[in-house]
């Protein structure tokens, strides 16, 4: 029936609502939606629930596809995590975040004289941690996954081997790496094999690529970890400086975590624990925000804007202060952070007419790069999963072995690089992330999952760096407590405030000029950027007993699937 209302010249409307269900940046679903940064990727993980798989099936097969379509920021050579919550409202997460080599010292980015040699943590192979990704799709399909491993690695497979047509935004990075500040393996990665660059429009095929995924749809983790990749890796490693060895790649384990949880009025908050900062610090925010009399408080307002940029600034100074891998650091008083008491201490020392000054004496760290991907998945059951994965910057270090195809991560440069050394400029050189052999670097990726009487309501996440943390932060409070509808919730105006370097970033269109006169009156020092997140969500209205996805409009790419 809606193949035949497609057909129809004259059914304008009909055609629009029913051949592509969505309106106004929404796409709607009854039994399920995939949201990713890449149509092609979604596609995949909605054929995957139409199989008869669940989220998590969708979200692994959804994340190998982003890694062929997606390869700035999809991998199997970088980390992430998972939040998972199943229609009956059990909750977990996976933890797959890189971890620093066995042979990593603390002092690695340091000169003779104790100084951070600039810019080395995110360059050459000794920034590469040993990757996550393999492993932590593989834990989660182990323990939740339904269809046969094989079935979601294959589509990678095919889009790797038979290739897809090249989008506007990979032909414009492709040409853009053509200069002399490439290392080869970039320079090469979107040729075609007769050695020219693949145009837009045009197919492009990764065969190293696709023997790699081959080998991990066919043994699973030790496709990766063990056998000729692994060999690979390390001989790559060996030849060009880098440390990681076979022992890393065979020790390496994902972590199955309780996730971290905290409420904001009727709602149930869901997030990353450490290894990760988001969600410790979501929660913290929220619990502030709940203590607001938000009621009295005009959306984009200045005292708006100021309150959440003074949230910001406490809850990323708490982060700076505690927050690291938890195995290196039992002591972290994550209930604390979490808890509605210490919410309570923070609120009481805003001032409403003054900026408070981030004392760089205390804690701060600097900016991350701006390429992530997140991917927000639910089936027919309600069993939701928000995953964001990462390289750290933009095709992360930019190398990799030409044999497998793909593109090694930049991760080391998350640890502080400079151990005791916290500065106005945003180096921050606090201990619970300074970098030990094995050791995970702290994220702020902020993959959320917020539930209504116990079942998932609102899955969100984005990349951003730590603008990750604020921008899934304001998008749940635009819903959760604005009542925005998913699309405004996102494209809203965003600020972001991460104490050190002390500045409010703000979307430069977004805040009218006297909103910025009088924040800066407040003694805020404001500084304008083009666009802050972008989110990729789900909502679960079970009153109409449908699934609403967006895709944030500043993803090129991006896609909500629904059926
Ligand atoms: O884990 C983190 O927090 C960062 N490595 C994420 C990097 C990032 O989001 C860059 N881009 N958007």
């Amino acid at each position: 029936m809606i193949k035949l209302a497609c057909n129809s010249k004259v059914t304008l409307i009909i055609v629009l609502f029913f051949c592509f269900s969505s309106t106004y940046g929404q796409t709607y679903g009854r039994n399920g939606m995939v949201v990713s940064d890449n149509e092609l990727a979604s596609q995949v993980g909605v054929t995957i629930l139409k199989k008869g798989g669940n989220a998590i099936d969708a979200a692994v097969a959804t994340a190998f596809a982003l890694a062929v379509v997606h390869p700035q920021a999809g991998n199997i050579g970088g980390g992430g995590f998972i939040v998972y919550i199943n229609g009956s409202g059990a909750s977990t997460t996976i933890d797959f975040r890189e971890k620093a080599p066995l042979q990593a010292t603390p002092d690695m980015f340091l000169d003779k004289n104790g100084e951070l040699i600039q810019g080395s943590n995110h360059e050459g192979l000794k920034s590469v941690g040993v990757p996550g990704t393999v492993a932590g799709l593989f834990m989660a399909h182990q323990k939740y996954g339904e269809l046969p491993w094989k079935e979601l690695v294959q589509p990678s497979v095919e889009l790797a081997k038979n290739g897809f047509s090249l989008s506007w935004t990979l032909a414009s990075h492709a040409r853009r790496m053509q200069d002399n500040s490439t290392p080869g393996f970039m320079k090469d990665f979107f040729k075609n094999p007769e050695g020219d660059l693949v145009e837009f429009g045009e197919t492009w095929v990764q065969p190293a690529l696709a023997q790699t995924l081959e080998r991990i749809r066919d043994k699973g983790r030790d496709g990766f970890y063990e056998g000729k990749v692994a060999r690979e890796i390390e001989k790559f490693m060996k030849e060009n400086g880098g440390i990681i060895t076979r022992k890393d790649l065979k020790a390496y384990t994902a972590i199955e975590r309780a996730p971290i949880k905290g409420t904001y009025k009727e709602y149930e908050i869901y997030s990353m624990p450490p290894p990760s900062s988001g969600g410790v610090a979501l929660i913290e925010m929220m619990n502030i925000m709940e203590l607001a009399n938000l009621d009295s408080i005009q959306f984009n307002s200045t005292a708006y804007v100021h309150l959440v940029a003074e949230t910001m600034r406490r809850a990323f100074a708490d982060r700076a202060e505690f927050l690291g891998d938890p195995d290196f650091n039992p002591e972290m008083p994550l209930a604390k952070l979490t808890s509605k008491e210490f919410a309570q201490k923070r609120y009481q020392n805003i001032d409403f007419e003054r900026a408070s000054v981030s004392d760089s004496t205390r804690f701060g760290q600097l900016y991350d790069g701006t390429n992530t991907t997140h991917l927000s998945v639910i089936d027919k059951n309600g069993s939701a999963v928000s995953l964001t994965y990462t390289l750290e910057y933009s095709y992360g270090s930019k190398l990799g072995a030409p044999k497998l195809g793909f593109i090694f991560n930049n991760e080391m440069g998350d640890f502080n690089p400079q151990p005791g050394t916290t500065t106005s400029s945003g180096l921050i050189g606090t201990p619970p992330n300074t970098i030990s052999p094995g050791k995970r670097m702290l994220s702020s990726m902020t993959p959320t999952i917020v539930a209504k009487e116990g079942k998932p309501y609102l899955v969100i996440g984005s990349p951003g760096g730590r603008t990750i943390i604020n921008t899934v932060f304001q998008t749940v409070l635009n819903v959760l407590e604005y009542e925005m509808p998913l699309h405004r919730a996102i494209e809203a105006m965003k600020i972001h405030h991460q104490w050190l370097p002390d500045r409010l970033i703000y979307e430069t269109d977004l805040l009218s000029p006297d909103t910025q006169k009088a924040l800066e009156e407040m003694g805020h020092t404001l500084y304008g950027a083009g666009n802050l997140g972008r989110l990729m969500g789900i909502i679960h209205s079970r009153d109409q007993g449908i699934y609403i996805g967006v895709s944030d409009s500043s993803s090129p790419d991006g896609a909500a699937v629904g059926y």
